[in-house]
């Protein structure tokens, strides 16, 4: 289990901190709390001490034993962030003061170290508040920029508190060790989207979800991801280079523009293999009986990487629905993979919308089957068998 420590400061936002512990506990993170005295105003300890179970540190002199409170609770911590970090919080780190429990235990913590910044808009954009998130980031502090929003004040700006999803995924980015560190990384996710008139496409079931996994993983792994998505419902993954395509064809403009200088690209897209051979620039009208769709192929785009790969790891994936192994081993040679990763849509809990995957990984001199897993651990087992083919 990892540690991490959150310290909380006052801040109207604070309520949305109760929904972050809640978010960070079903992640199965150890938490510790360490709350300021104004934070105290806004919500009682007792709050986040019914959350996380344990007692929440506020006053660092309070006659409750003899231990060093701010210099134990960050003892063994992956990761401390402040969520929110009012303006004051923001200026005593950047000086370097100590003055109270959180303070005193920030300076102490060698762990990574995040602030989540939450204030009103001019609060915010004062030079001097710019300056102090200027030195903190000079400490290799990493922020969470807060967003554009209403605030409780009436006014409207940057300094809403960030989406909490977001804070979670950068809390996993900090707690986890950067193999990739340096390495880029492209991902392709989705469903193309092959525009027949104004109104009509062709697509398909794609929901995204794994080539999202992937991309989380990668992240967090330390690789620098570009993600070329179509259209999806998901959020955007958070710290990820992201580009939003609709058809085939702009996918392959795309994977072209950006794939020099990648050291690994994984085609998890479902790309449609066709689209129609002419876009109708006004709505098609029914006919009476039958409508013919006149379609041409589109690009294997998988296919262009295998045959202009230079130093990229290739991978690619296979949905197979009948003769599995055969198919997919002839996709792995014709299209000049490293690796291909199929799958059965008629396996039970694999495919395209739910949240596990049962694959096998198909590599030039092995077929090795995975049990089911969730696409999230499956994504660390295919990059990390893409970084046993590269051998590093
Ligand atoms: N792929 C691609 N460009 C296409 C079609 C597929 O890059 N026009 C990629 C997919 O992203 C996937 C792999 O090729 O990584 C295999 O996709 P799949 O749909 O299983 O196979 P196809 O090559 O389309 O062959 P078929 O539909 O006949 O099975």
């Amino acid at each position: 289990m990892k540690k991490i420590v959150i310290g909380i400061t006052g801040s109207i936002a604070i309520y949305k901190t109760c929904d972050l512990i809640s978010l960070l506990k079903k992640k199965n993170y150890d938490i510790e709390v360490i709350m300021t005295e104004h934070a105290t105003k806004f919500i009682n300890p007792l709050t986040f001490g019914s959350l996380i179970h344990k007692p929440i540190l506020v006053d660092d002199f309070d006659d409750t034993g003899y231990q060093i409170k701010h210099i134990n609770i960050v003892k063994d911590a992956s990761c401390f962030i402040i969520v929110p970090a009012s303006a004051n919080i923001i200026a005593k780190i950047a000086h370097g003061l100590g003055d109270d429990a959180l303070t005193s235990a920030f300076l102490a913590a060698t762990c990574p170290k995040i602030i989540a910044p939450a204030m009103n808009v001019h609060m915010y954009e004062n030079t001097a508040t710019q300056k102090n998130i200027e030195i903190c980031k000079s400490y290799d502090i990493h922020f969470v920029e807060p967003i554009d929003g209403p605030m409780a004040c009436g006014y409207s700006g940057k300094g809403h508190i960030a989406n909490l999803d977001d804070i979670v995924e950068c809390i996993d980015y900090m707690t986890s060790s950067h193999p990739l560190k340096g390495k880029h990384i492209l991902i392709s996710a989705g469903p193309t989207l092959e525009s027949i008139d104004p109104v009509r496409f062709i697509s398909n079931h794609s929901s995204g979800k794994m080539g999202y996994a992937l991309a989380k993983a990668a992240r967090n792994l330390g690789g620098h991801v570009t993600l070329i998505s179509g259209p999806v419902s998901l959020k955007i993954p958070y710290g990820v280079d992201f580009i939003s395509i609709e058809s085939a064809q702009d996918m392959y403009e795309a994977v072209k523009e950006f794939m020099d200088f990648q050291d690994y690209i994984i085609m998890a897209a479902a790309v449609g293999d066709y689209c129609p051979a002419t876009y109708s620039e006004t709505k098609i009208k029914k006919s009476d009986s039958h409508m013919f769709l006149d379609l041409q192929k589109n690009p294997d785009i998988l296919s262009y990487i295998g045959q202009h790969k230079t130093k990229q790891t290739v991978c690619g994936f296979a949905m197979e629905t009948d003769h599995v192994l055969e198919n997919a081993q002839n996709k792995f040679s014709n299209k000049n993979c490293d690796l291909l990763v199929v799958n059965d849509l008629f396996e039970e809990g694999a495919g395209f919308k739910g949240d596990t995957n049962k694959v096998a990984l198909i590599t030039k001199h092995f077929v090795e089957y995975l049990d089911l897993m969730s696409k999230d651990d499956l994504s660390y087992r295919i990059i990390e068998k893409l970084m046993k083919i590269k051998g590093e």
